[in-house]
């Protein structure tokens, strides 16, 4: 398939054979999306069904297709009529366009290939002796018996895990800080409501963020060759493409600008998000603690980190509630047919997991906290293969699923074998839906030694 070529076509906005509603001219939907996507795919899926019309901001007219079945059909895509990189194109198209979800077919595999000794298991163990240290400073440092905002705490840990474990920086350098600022600048780019190029606009400086960070990456690239670092970006430096050459240097920032993009925001919010579980489900919080203890360690190992399941269920069920991508997109290559819907060529297509993980249909009581819906005595996410999709599935599942859990596990041991987290009285947070999924007052916690 040439998807280059398809990429050059656009979307389809002839959606009038569908039911929906667009909302308001310029914004669309957009400011409901933000403000509550689960309300508003519930809203739609009543009036509508389980395919609808809506609009997106700046008239990108996308179809709303909610449940697993239309899951499975997009992201497993068993006849190649589906295109990532379309998809992704008007959101992520600009500022990373050589990241792995932008590409396709062949192109993909080749990247997929290449990136996947970063992620296996030898490679995992290896983080874990890169993470330990900067969590333990970075728990130290929490305040006490004080309250602060715990996501921008951890917002600052994992800046630093990236600066260590993604670009094999010491994360106190002068050179981690720099490009921490060069990296928020280019995120801010992606979730600006005016994407557009003048003179000193959140959109330019991103851009030149972006360049900034290409050339330190491709600068580097010499310097890293030869070195048995176990970094991610030293690693990419010393892969091989099939035909033994290292791989080019534009895929190599591409990678790694793409692989700090994708990692660092999404475990940010599941880690927030998995904190006011277990502040507002304190029997959860016991649970998860007696499995730390009975560990009996000061520090964990892979091995200690994969035994962890209770843990593993309060990170799965807070994934359910609150994906961390809330909004997946695919573009069809072709004219296909999804449970009696016919759907046009380059069509945008929308996927709720958040909405999937609350239909009733497939989960027990789906409002209610429940981690040992997990339970393999009870395994709700099995019930269909596309009803639990937090990392994705088919070619795109997000690679660095285990890195995530790792990291939280090896975070929540510490931080909870050494203090109590405590919310407010009856706190009862807004939360917000995009970018990514968290409190909007950024969850107020106190820690208490225990
Ligand atoms: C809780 C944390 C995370 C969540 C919920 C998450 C979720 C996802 C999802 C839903 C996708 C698929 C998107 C799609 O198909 O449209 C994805 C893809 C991806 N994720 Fe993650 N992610 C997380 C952490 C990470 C981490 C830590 C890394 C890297 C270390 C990472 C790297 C990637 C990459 C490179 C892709 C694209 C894969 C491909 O196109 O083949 N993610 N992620």
């Amino acid at each position: 398939m040439e998807y280059s070529r398809l990429l050059q076509e656009p979307d389809n906005s002839n959606l009038d054979s569908f039911p929906g509603e667009y909302g308001i001219p310029f914004f669309g939907k957009m400011i409901q999306v933000v403000d509550d996507s689960v309300k508003l795919c519930q809203d739609h899926f009543n009036r509508f069904g389980p395919v609808s019309k809506i609009d997106l901001v700046k008239n990108q007219k996308v179809l709303l297709c909610l449940g697993p079945e239309f899951n499975e059909a997009a992201l497993f895509d068993k006849d190649e009529s589906f295109s990532s990189a379309a998809g992704y194109h008007n959101s992520l198209g600009t500022l990373y366009p050589e990241g792995m979800l932008l590409r396709d077919g062949s192109l993909h595999k080749k990247t997929r290939r290449a990136s996947q000794p970063s992620f296996k298991t030898d490679a995992l163990k290896s983080y874990v002796d890169l993470l330990l240290p900067i969590q333990q400073r970075r728990i130290e440092e929490l305040p006490v018996n004080k309250e602060f905002l715990f996501y921008d705490a951890i917002q600052q840990t994992l800046m630093d895990v990236a600066a260590r474990v993604f670009l094999g920086l010491d994360e106190t350098s002068r050179m981690a800080k720099k490009l921490n600022h060069i990296f928020t600048t280019i995120n801010k780019g992606l979730i600006t409501p005016l994407p557009y190029r003048f003179p000193f606009s959140t959109y330019s400086r991103a851009l030149k963020a972006r360049e900034r960070l290409r050339i330190y990456i491709q600068n580097n690239i010499p310097k890293r060759r030869g070195r048995d670092d176990v970094d991610m970006f030293t690693r990419y430096c010393n892969a091989k493409d099939e035909d033994g050459s290292f791989l080019d240097p534009i895929d190599i920032d591409g990678h790694i600008a793409f692989l700090m993009f994708a990692a660092f925001d999404t475990t940010t919010s599941a880690l927030t998000n998995i904190l006011y579980y277990l502040g507002t489900h304190t029997e959860w919080q016991d649970r998860v603690r007696n499995e730390i203890n009975q560990i009996g360690k000061e520090d964990l190992t892979y091995e200690d980190a994969s035994s962890m399941l209770q843990t593993e269920y309060v990170f799965n069920e807070t994934m359910r509630f609150y994906p961390s991508v809330m909004i997946l997109n695919r573009r069809t290559t072709k004219d296909i047919e999804i449970a009696g819907y016919e759907i046009p060529k380059n069509t945008i297509l929308m996927l709720s997991p958040a909405f999937t993980h609350r239909m009733t249909e497939w989960w027990s009581n789906p409002e209610t906290f429940d981690p040992l819906r997990f339970s393999p005595e009870r395994a709700e996410h099995k019930r269909h293969g596309f009803n639990y999709i937090p990392f994705g599935g088919g070619a795109h599942k997000c690679i660095g699923m285990h890195f995530a859990q790792l990291n939280a596990k090896l975070y929540l041991f510490r931080l909870l074998k050494k203090y109590r987290v405590k919310l407010r009285d009856n706190y009862n947070p807004k939360f917000m839906h995009v970018h990514l999924p968290r409190p909007k007052d950024k969850l107020p916690i106190v820690l208490e030694e225990i």
